[in-house]
């Protein structure tokens, strides 16, 4: 029988988060309304919100041993994430951080992200983990530093060929995020998954100007029977499959908007939970906007546990 278990691969970093009651002037000095701490990297968030929708999740990433480590594993474990087949690098390595400002007006979020080190999982991490116990591999499109071949490509290509000796019903699905405009090459990503999802940002650095726009420039890049999923912030989301269905959500916005950090990451989760359990991909991308606009209205992700979602 199939597990239902999910994994997402890409970065846990810390985030610390002040929330201002304005976004603040350069060069000011000024006091926060709140100040805290949480994890935070896509694949990390990913991995948090499909737990707390009650999936069986597993974060792939890589850990430096520091303080910081010990939040972050604490968190993990503290929503039901599994960080099982994660490397510890020893010593001399930071854990990513983000200096992040919210802007209680309006939610906004803005970034400030700090990685110096610490290595990206390896095909070799990766080939250490039993394909046949999970149902979804989702992959954060991160920077491939060492070879022209994306790392990513290659764990995709050893999921193909694990997939290659099964029956259909016994495949593991895989997805991927590109969402840095700054990483070209991303780009080798889009023809090796069965669910691509392009960020706003992604699209718009190659001139597309909505997400209609955006799934239909990019399901021609997509390989047989893939899917392309995009979210556009408060205009919903779109997505597309192999037939050039087009189906479209609009956003759901909450009473009031005060944390849209991570939003993005919370879309990705709950369209990959949704898809896990049968939904089609028009329900799926409406549950995504569904749990997004839900996250936008609390702090961080951890109160979605408690929201119940039709
Ligand atoms: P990111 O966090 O990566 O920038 P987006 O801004 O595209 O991601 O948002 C992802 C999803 O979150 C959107 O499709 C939408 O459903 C939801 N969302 C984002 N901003 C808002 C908002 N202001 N109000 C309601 N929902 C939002
Ligand atoms: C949100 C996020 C933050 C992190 C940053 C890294 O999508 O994952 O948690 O600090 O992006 O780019």
């Amino acid at each position: 029988m199939t597990s239902l278990r999910v994994m997402c691969v890409g970065l846990a970093c810390v985030d610390i988060v002040s929330v201002c009651k304005n976004y603040p002037e350069e060069d000011s000095d000024q006091r926060v309304l709140d100040f805290y701490w949480q994890k935070g990297g896509n694949a990390a968030n990913s991995s948090s919100v499909l737990s707390l929708l009650g999936a069986e999740s597993e974060y792939l990433g890589s850990f430096a041993n520091d303080n910081e480590m010990r939040f972050l594993h604490e968190d993990f474990s503290s929503m039901g994430v599994s960080t099982s087949h994660c490397r510890t690098f020893d010593s001399g390595f930071m854990t990513p951080t983000s200096i992040i400002i919210v802007n209680s007006q309006n939610g906004s979020r803005t970034i400030l992200h700090a990685s110096k080190n610490l290595p990206e999982v390896s095909l070799e991490d990766f080939k250490r983990i039993n394909l046949s116990h999970y149902k979804w591999i989702h992959f954060e499109g991160r920077p491939s530093f060492n070879t022209p071949t994306h790392e990513i490509v290659r764990m995709l290509a050893h999921i193909d060929q694990h997939n290659n000796s099964r029956s259909e019903s016994e495949q593991l699905q895989t997805s991927v995020e590109l969402e840095k405009p700054a990483r070209p090459e991303l780009d080798q990503l889009l023809d090796k998954a069965n669910y691509v999802f392009v960020s706003k940002e992604y699209s718009q650095n190659k001139g597309l100007t909505s997400k209609e726009e955006a799934v239909k420039a990019f399901i021609q890049k997509c390989r047989q029977g893939a899917s392309v999923i995009c979210a556009w912030g408060e205009d919903g989301a779109a997505a597309m499959d192999s037939q050039g269905q087009l189906v479209t959500s609009c956003c759901f916005p909450p009473d009031k908007l005060r944390d849209t950090l991570a939003a993005g990451d919370t879309f990705n989760a709950a369209t990959i939970f949704a898809l896990m359990e049968g939904k089609t991909l028009g329900e799926a991308i409406t549950f995504g906007c569904k749990v997004a606009g839900a996250k936008c209205g609390i702090q961080g992700v951890r109160g979605l546990r408690d929201i119940k979602f039709s």
